[in-house]
């Protein structure tokens, strides 16, 4: 069984798949980290993470080691990873992988194109998502609460755009996914509504 759960950026749904993996007894893979760390490859080669060959290499050079890099988060590691995902060819060098994870172990895959591009047959797809201000306001505390909150819902507004606009596999609900909008839903209540649309497909 494939659940397949895309949204924009700090919408809660690390949080939902990691939860609903751990519940149905299913593997779990963060799609954006192979994103972050293919960007991370790219910047630490001194390249320009637009530049598709380099971006290209990157992705295809990944290994373990750098999925557990420490260095995957914050705004750098944020555009360098929306960076590259706009590159098909990086896109393609990661398809794959996600699609073997996803039929091997039977997962819980959360990113921007799981329902769309990656598994489009899932069993169930979850879209989750929450206005801009909730999210950013998420991402600071996060972050230690002391940043520039306005500079972080700026950066969030323009990734979860060029995520949105690129031409490659966008980022958009599945016509057949279930939107959840965290906005004024914690984490437990998010949780049991993402489980009754489960438990409703089994
Ligand atoms: O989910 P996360 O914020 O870690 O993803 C980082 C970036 O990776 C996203 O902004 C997006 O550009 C890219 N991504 C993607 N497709 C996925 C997962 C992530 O394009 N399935």
């Amino acid at each position: 069984m494939v659940i397949a759960v895309d949204g924009p950026a700090a919408a809660g749904k690390g949080t939902l798949a990691r939860r609903l993996a751990a519940h149905l007894g299913l593997a779990y893979l963060d799609t954006g980290l192979l994103y972050r760390a293919t960007g991370r490859r790219v910047l630490d080669s001194a390249a320009d993470p637009a530049d598709a060959a380099a971006a290209e290499a990157a992705a295809r050079g990944l290994t373990p080691a750098d999925l557990a890099r420490g260095d995957l988060r914050g705004p750098e590691a944020d555009r360098a990873a929306s960076a590259v995902a706009a590159q098909p060819a990086v896109r393609a060098a990661l398809l794959d992988w996600q699609r073997d994870f996803g039929r091997t172990h039977g997962a819980v895959l959360d990113g921007r194109d799981i329902g769309t591009v990656v598994f489009p047959d899932a069993r169930v797809k979850l879209f989750v998502t929450a206005s801009a201000e909730e999210r950013a306001r998420r991402r600071w505390l996060e972050q230690g609460g002391t940043g520039d909150r306005e500079a972080v819902l700026a950066a969030l507004v323009a990734r979860d755009a060029q995520d949105a606009a690129r031409a490659v596999a966008p980022m958009k609900p599945a016509e057949d996914a279930t939107l959840i909008d965290t906005t004024e839903l914690d984490a437990d209540a998010a949780f049991a509504r993402a489980l009754a649309v489960v438990e409703a497909r089994l």
